[in-house]
C-alpha cells in the first residue's frame, strides 16, 4: 500500500545519501580506499561508473552525518549502516571500499564493503531488508543489461571485483551473483535480456560446486548455459588482469556446454576402468542426455561412444528403454 511505498522511498533515500557520502570520501584527493583500488588496477573512470566509495576509519562519522540531517537511527540500523552496543551507535562500515548495489530501476538497495587488504570478514554486506532481497538481485545488471542484450549472452561471475574488472577490460555483458547460491528469480531476471549464460565462477572447489548448482538452476529455467574454466589465477578478475581481454574471450569460446560439463565431472568422479564405474557413468550420462533435444543427444551419443568403450547402441538403450533399472 501507500504507507509501505513511502517507507521504502525513505529507505532508498537514506541509502542514496550514504552512497553519496562514501563516494565523496573516495573521490576527494588521496585516501586508503582509492589507493587500494588503484593498486588492484582499476582506473578512475571505472570506479566512478560503479559509484565506488570509501568508508573512513572513524567510529561514527556516517552516524554523525545522518544525525545532523535528522535521520532516525532505527532506519540506519534497519539498513545495516550502523550498529549499536549498549546505548552507543557506531558505523558498520569502517576503513572499507564500498560497492553500492543498485537495482535495474537505479535504486541503491544495499552495499558491500571490502576490507583493505587481508582481514575478516573480507566483505561486509547489507542485511536483507524490505528493499534488499538477495535472491532477487544481481550485481552490475543496472549498468550491463543493454550490453547483455546486445551480445545476447551474459558472463555470470561470483564477485564484485570480477564484474568491475571485466567491465574495465571491455567485457561489459557481465553480472555477479555475489557468492550466494543462484536462485530461480535471478535466472528469470537474466532471461529478460538473454537465454545464454556463461557461468564463470572461481577456480576453487567452492566456486566449482556453486557452478554445478547454478548450472542446474539455469538449465531448469530454460537457459542455454555453459561453464567457463579460468585456467590461470583464482577468478575472472585475476585472469583478465594477467592475460587480457582476448585471452578471456578464448575461454568464453571454449566454455563447456551443460552436457559437456556434467560429463566432464562424471569422468572425474568415476573410475571408468571398473565395471561399476562404467555402469554408473552410462546411467548418469543417460540422465543428462535425456535433458537434451534429440539432435543434441545424438551428437553426444556419438562423441561418448568415440571417447569411451561404451557402444552407441548401449547408450541409446539406456536413454530410451532402460530408464527404470536403478530406481
Ligand atoms: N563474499 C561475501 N563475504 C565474504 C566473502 C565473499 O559476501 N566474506 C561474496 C562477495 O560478494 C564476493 C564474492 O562472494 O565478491 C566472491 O568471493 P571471493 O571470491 O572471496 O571475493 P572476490 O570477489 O574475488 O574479491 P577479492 O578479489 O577482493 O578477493
Ligand atoms: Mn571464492
Ligand atoms: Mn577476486
Ligand atoms: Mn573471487
Ligand atoms: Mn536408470
Amino acid at each position: 500500500g501507500f504507507h509501505a511505498e513511502k517507507e521504502r522511498a525513505a529507505l532508498y533515500e537514506i541509502n542514496r545519501e550514504a552512497a553519496a557520502y562514501f563516494y565523496r570520501a573516495f573521490a576527494k584527493g588521496s585516501n586508503p580506499g582509492l589507493e587500494y583500488m588503484a593498486k588492484r588496477g582499476l582506473d578512475a573512470a571505472t570506479l566512478r561508473k560503479f559509484g565506488i566509495g570509501y568508508a573512513d576509519a572513524e567510529w561514527d562519522s556516517l552516524y554523525q552525518y545522518f544525525l545532523s540531517k535528522g535521520a532516525d537511527p532505527k532506519t540506519l540500523l534497519e539498513l545495516g549502516l550502523i550498529s549499536n552496543s549498549k546505548d552507543r551507535y557506531y558505523d558498520k562500515y569502517r576503513n572499507r571500499v564500498i560497492f553500492p548495489i543498485i537495482n535495474t530501476r537505479g535504486k541503491i538497495i544495499g552495499f558491500g564493503g571490502r576490507i583493505l587488504g587481508d582481514g575478516t570478514p573480507k566483505y561486509l554486506n547489507s542485511p536483507e531488508s524490505t528493499i534488499f532481497l538477495k535472491k532477487n538481485n544481481l550485481y552490475g545488471l543496472n549498468l550491463t543489461r543493454q550490453d547483455i542484450n546486445k551480445e545476447n549472452y551474459v558472463i555470470l561471475v561470483e564477485g564484485y571485483m570480477d564484474v568491475i574488472s571485466l567491465y574495465q577490460h571491455g567485457i561489459r555483458n557481465v553480472s555477479a551473483s555475489l557468492g550466494t547460491a543462484l536462485t530461480e528469480n535471478q535466472a528469470a531476471m537474466l532471461k529478460r535480456y538473454t537465454d545464454n549464460v556463461i557461468l564463470s565462477y572461481d577456480a576453487d572447489a567452492a566456486g566449482q560446486a556453486a557452478a554445478l548448482r547454478g548450472l542446474d538452476i539455469l538449465h531448469k529455467s530454460g537457459c542455454k548455459v555453459k561453464v567457463l574454466h579460468v585456467t590461470d589465477g583464482k577468478d575472472p578478475d585475476d585472469f583478465i588482469k594477467k592475460n587480457g581481454k582476448d585471452e578471456f574471450l578464448k575461454l568464453v569460446h571454449d566454455a563447456m556446454s551443460f552436457a559437456d560439463y556434467k560429463i566432464h565431472i562424471l569422468k572425474q568422479r568415476l573410475d571408468m576402468n571398473t565395471t561399476e564405474g562404467s555402469v554408473e557413468f552410462l546411467q548418469e550420462t543417460a540422465k543428462i542426455l535425456r535433458e537434451l533435444s534429440p539432435v543434441e543427444a545424438d551428437i553426444y551419443i556419438k562423441k561418448i561412444a568415440r571417447e569411451t568403450k561404451i557402444s552407441e547402441g548401449a547408450i541409446r538403450l539406456e536413454i530410451n528403454g532402460n530408464n527404470n533399472s536403478d530406481h
